[in-house]
């Protein structure tokens, strides 16, 4: 993937709304990166947004690039704005209270992002995330390419580690994608993994290792549970989600075609307006392409109830 350089980054602005743990830590990732030379902080609580830019100012000394406390219209211009506000679920609160209220919040804030950047890129972060992004889009009326939710790019980074822990590979090394829901109905497409350029069972026959099923749906299980053993140990997680969102903002900066499993809105498994992670090309114009997936037909059913999981909670939200 090309690099951003001083020349085609100097003019990047990106807004982050939600100075919590993923917003900063969002800000932080993107100043090492070098991925923009203008990046803007927005939170209801101004004061503690100051606090984090301050702080982070000192670290901008060395990556050359300014962090600002800012408003939504400071989002003018900007290449992407990414969401990350919104509350975490509490202990007593069910899923669906999480929604309402992340809803709510989105209903105030899109429009207002909107109103200052028609021609952004929107990136989702707040979770329910694909319940988040299919709200965004419809209350943003931006073309499909230009609402991105996070989604499985997470979960695809959390398997890819796994996998190259099981088999003693590079975790780039390894191909192999989690589409579907961020959340409990994600599913591995065990069908199209390889190891350079093999499929597993090849790639362990070759390799005169042992295909151990069990194992591998160990290394899917870890995947999907590993949020809840983090939010468990330390209360939230921040960092993986960080890097995996500069890593969506990184082919929209340098308009790079990169293919990233993210969240989109469209029709999948036969289930029509729902938002899901599926691959999709990402460059300037935002995730603009699907990458065709031939999913077995295991696969196929099982996106299909992931994509079931999601339109329940948008209807029981609508309704
Ligand atoms: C995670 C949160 C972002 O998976 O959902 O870390």
């Amino acid at each position: 993937m090309p690099q951003p350089n001083a020349a085609n980054v100097k003019s990047i602005k990106i807004a982050i709304v939600g100075a919590g743990s993923v917003g900063v830590t969002t800000a932080y990732a993107l100043l090492l990166d070098g991925l923009a030379a203008d990046i803007v902080l927005i939170d209801i609580d101004k004061n503690r947004a100051l606090g984090e830019v301050m702080d982070l100012s000192h670290a901008a000394h060395f990556a050359q690039a300014r962090v600002r406390v800012g408003d939504y219209e400071d989002c003018a211009d900007a290449a992407a704005v990414v969401i990350t506000a919104g509350v975490n679920q509490k202990p007593g609160q069910t899923r669906l209270d999480l929604v309402k209220t992340n809803y709510r919040l989105f209903r105030d804030v899109v429009p207002r992002i909107a109103q200052h950047a028609p021609d952004t890129i929107l990136v989702v972060a707040t979770n329910p995330v694909d319940v988040l992004t299919h709200a965004a889009y419809h209350i943003s009326g931006f073309p499909l390419e230009r609402v991105i939710g996070s989604g499985t790019a997470m979960d695809t980074t959390r398997f890819r580690h796994e996998l190259g822990k099981h088999f003693g590979v590079n975790p780039r090394n390894v191909h192999a994608i989690i589409v579907g829901e961020h959340g409990d109905s994600q599913l591995p497409v065990w069908s199209l993994a390889t190891i350079s350029g093999m499929r597993l069972r090849d790639y362990c026959k070759a390799a005169s290792i042992e295909y151990n099923e069990s194992a591998l749906e160990a290394c899917a299980k870890r995947t999907k549970e590993a949020a809840y053993e983090i939010i468990q140990r330390k209360g939230k997680t921040n960092y993986g989600v960080a890097s995996v969102l500069v890593s969506i903002l990184q082919p929209i900066v340098t308009n790079s075609d990169a293919i990233m499993t993210v969240s989109r809105v469209g029709t999948y498994g036969g289930i029509e307006d729902v938002a899901l992670s599926m691959p999709c090309k990402l460059n300037r114009h935002g995730a603009y392409q699907d990458v065709p997936l031939l999913l077995s037909e295991s696969e196929e059913a099982a996106l299909r109830r992931s994509a079931l999981s999601i339109k329940e909670v948008l209807t029981a939200l609508e309704g």
